[in-house]
């Protein structure tokens, strides 16, 4: 069936015109929201009149009944079944009759695919945005227990100055708290119904688009519907929101994968979260931590293409539209899959707090605080500067030990000796947001209380005690979220049983 024939005669369309403009193979993915946004457009055509009670109730038996072979899988995808737009209409006027003939009343699939769309990305979102929370839990926890363990803070990849190992942990855990208020912003921005807007400049139907915008859960209508109907900025700033939230995760991967090497030899891997090598039997590879940085330019690339795509479209509705879906779909199942292997991977991995410690404790580590003691004792910073950098010259120059020299030297001596003992450079960063126990401790309990009110804001279920994660050496991870695999099967996708605590305008 097509939905123009009245136009188009009784001629067959082409292999070739089906082949390249069908999007059935990917957005019947939409349909629970393709559904959705039908039930809502039936109930407003009948308060318009426009459907009387018999139809309309005919029309939402069909809508069910769909629904649920689509659940079980019975749905019988037939040849001409361009989108899943068109498969649904086709099936529920097979099961409706006459009345299934009134369901496009004053809508088209111009407003009906940018309504799926939206409802689809407000969902997809919050579920990206609990994956991210689970990461950020296992982050917490490892901050927590790591204590007063500390490694080399580095500049440059360069040895700087030493920080707690839960600094460095939750430096990570801020980036990601980032990306969820970003989704979060994204999602109260797109959180508006196209519905009604109709192909692309309403109706002379007496729809009421504020209706059905409420009935859908959207805290708002459009207000153009040219716009209404050739907006993807959504789409585009979901993708950033995950192009973002990937480079986060690729720059964690990155240093998990070096930590993880002999080299540093501050992470081993739980066997669980490594591979293997085919060849070399010793090898033990951080193959997680690596998809998590190459997948990551897979989701740049689906931002800059969609962009790309966007930037040469005229006014309203036009076909390079359909190209919205495909990169929507895998950025979203990608950075799942991402979350979820990291989450795991961190929740499952030993540090080696010793390693980190003997990398940190390096005398020059603490020339910082010796500079900094010199202030302390009156003299100008760049003076103190100068005169520590001439002292660690020396040192590598002469090859005499830094100790030996601060100890003998005039304006050092034994005070200030003792700052380059193990241990003590990192004690010393006591200023807010610092890198030492103090500073940290505080902020541990600030960013629990965000991460509280994440778990809120997207309805994640209390774990009770974060030690309810999985631990080394086995348990299982968290974020792997069992059923979300399931949830994307084409046809299916349920909306998460939590996701209706996630009101309209309730989610931020
Ligand atoms: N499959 C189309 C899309 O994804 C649905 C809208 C088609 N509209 C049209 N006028 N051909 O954009």
């Amino acid at each position: 069936m097509t939905l123009w024939q009245g136009r188009f005669g009784g001629s067959k369309q082409s292999e070739e015109l089906l082949t390249l403009t069908e999007s059935l193979s990917f957005d019947r993915r939409l349909a629970p929201d393709d559904i959705a946004c039908s039930r809502a457009h039936v109930l407003g055509l009948q308060r318009s009149g426009l459907l009387s009670e018999e139809e309309s109730g005919m029309l939402l038996a069909a809508l069910s009944t769909v629904e649920e072979e689509l659940a079980e899988g019975s749905f019988a995808f037939k040849p001409g079944d361009e989108d899943v737009h068109t498969a649904v209409e086709r099936r529920v006027t097979e099961i409706a009759g006459e009345a299934g003939a009134r369901l496009q009343t004053g809508r088209s699939r111009n407003d009906q695919v940018a309504t799926d769309m939206r409802l689809f990305t407000k969902r997809a979102l919050a579920e990206v945005a609990r994956g991210v929370i689970a990461l950020q839990e296992v982050l917490l926890e490892r901050a927590r227990e790591a204590g007063d363990s500390y490694l080399p803070g580095y500049t440059h990849m360069q040895r700087a100055q030493p920080v707690l190992l839960a600094h460095h942990l939750l430096a990570h855990g801020w980036a990601l708290a980032r990306d969820v208020d970003r989704i979060a912003a994204t999602r109260r921005r797109l959180d508006v119904s196209p519905l009604g807007a109709g192909a692309l400049a309403g109706t002379s139907l007496p729809l009421d688009p504020d209706w059905v915008a409420k009935e859908l859960g959207f805290s708002s209508r459009f207000e153009n519907s040219l716009d209404a109907v050739s907006d993807r900025d959504f789409v585009a700033e979901a993708l950033f929101d995950v192009a973002v939230l990937g480079t986060h995760l690729s720059r964690f991967g990155e240093e998990m994968v070096l930590w993880s090497s002999e080299e540093f030899g501050f992470l081993h891997l739980d066997d669980a979260y490594a591979t293997g090598s085919s060849m070399l039997p010793q090898k033990k590879n951080a193959d997680i931590a690596e998809l998590a940085r190459g997948k990551t330019g897979r989701l740049i690339g689906h931002l800059t293409g969609l962009l790309a795509t966007m930037k040469g479209l005229p006014l309203a509705y036009n076909r390079d539209l359909q190209e919205d879906k495909e990169p929507l779909f895998d950025a979203v199942d990608q950075v799942e899959r991402i979350l979820a292997g990291m989450a795991g991977l961190l929740a499952t991995a030993t540090f080696d707090t010793q390693a980190m410690a003997r990398a940190a404790d390096t005398p020059s580590s603490g020339a910082g605080d010796l500079a900094e003691w010199l202030v302390q004792q009156g003299m100008p910073f760049r003076r103190a500067h100068e005169l520590v950098g001439g002292v660690v010259r020396d040192s590598v120059q002469r090859r005499v030990p830094l100790p030996e020299l601060v100890a003998a030297h005039p304006a050092l001596g034994s005070e200030a000796v003792a700052l380059l003992e193990p241990g003590v450079p990192v004690s010393r960063r006591t200023s807010p947001g610092g890198a030492g126990p103090g500073p940290v401790a505080v902020q541990i309990d600030r960013f629990a209380a965000v991460l509280r009110a994440d778990a809120d804001r997207f309805g994640v279920k209390r774990s009770g005690s974060a030690t309810a994660h999985g631990t080394r050496g086995g348990g299982h991870a968290p974020g792997t979220r069992a059923g979300s695999r399931e949830s994307q099967a084409p046809g299916l996708g349920q909306e998460p049983a939590d996701a209706g605590a996630l009101g309209p305008s309730g989610t931020d």
